[in-house]
């Protein structure tokens, strides 16, 4: 059995496929399904590309084509909670899709026929993520230099498990943000995959979990160069924490 890791863009896995054993691609539907070993674990590595139809699309197409036992989502979110920082690591607890809305006909959130607005996370594999972040956040030089951790204006990066809202939305203004707080007032970070990837995982009765590294405050300076934070702070840091995670 596989474990399968997914994110949105090839920076945010740059670092663990270059510590993957490659032993297979597999492209399907113009995505590239990396087969192979990493810290001694069956892994299959694949970036979706942005949004929850372009997660979800993946998600399925993982399940469907390998053996998969567990899906772990990792990436960059933007922060809504004012206690949370750039760097900071979110682990997620349940998952809500802040677009959805089918009132009058359902409540505001909830998924039409599935009656449910929140997909949680796997607790067993939450509580071994949280293990593997607090290891991390103790070795995190062995891994970022202190440049570039000072490059993106990152003094003592924290571990936070907290509730994740995404939707089809970039999230670049504090006016979004307090929309989506008043909705849901228990999430503390946005993107634009998570939840879609939960309800596939919830559908087909695989373990999911998620973790985000927060690279903006999805406010109006939300435009930072992302490539460059996802490869060299968000993919390190999953590299970091996937080393005590699966190894
Ligand atoms: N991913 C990272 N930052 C985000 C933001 N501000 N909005 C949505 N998704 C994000």
């Amino acid at each position: 059995m596989y474990i399968g890791i997914i994110s949105a863009m090839k920076e945010e896995i740059q670092a663990l496929l270059n510590e993957l054993q490659i032993e297979k691609k597999v492209i399907r539907g113009m995505r590239t399904y990396y087969q192979g070993i990493l810290f001694d674990r069956k892994v299959i590595l694949v970036f979706s590309r942005w949004g929850k139809v372009a997660s979800a699309t993946t998600a399925t197409q993982l399940l469907n084509e390998f053996e998969i036992d567990e899906i772990l989502f990792t990436g960059v979110a933007g922060a809504i909670h004012p206690d949370i920082y750039i760097g900071d690591i979110i682990i997620g607890s349940e998952l809500y899709q802040h677009d959805m809305n089918g009132s009058p006909l359902v409540k505001t959130f909830e998924i039409p026929l599935l009656g449910k607005s929140a997909f949680r996370t796997s607790i067993e594999k939450r509580n071994a993520l949280l293990k593997a972040t607090e290891t991390f956040l103790l070795e995190k030089y062995k891994f970022l230099t202190k440049k570039q951790l000072a490059d993106f204006d990152i003094k003592n990066p924290k571990m936070h498990v907290g509730d994740i809202a995404s939707g089809d939305q970039f999230i670049s203004s504090s006016k979004q943000s307090q929309a989506i707080l008043i909705g849901l007032p228990s999430v503390i970070c946005v993107e634009m995959e998570g939840a879609a990837v939960a309800q596939v995982c919830y559908e087909y009765k695989v373990p999911f979990s998620i973790i985000r590294t927060i690279s903006d405050n999805a406010n109006h300076n939300a435009h930072i160069d992302f490539p460059k934070f996802a490869k060299d702070i968000a993919s390190i840091y999953a590299l970091g924490i996937l080393k005590n995670y699966l190894g």
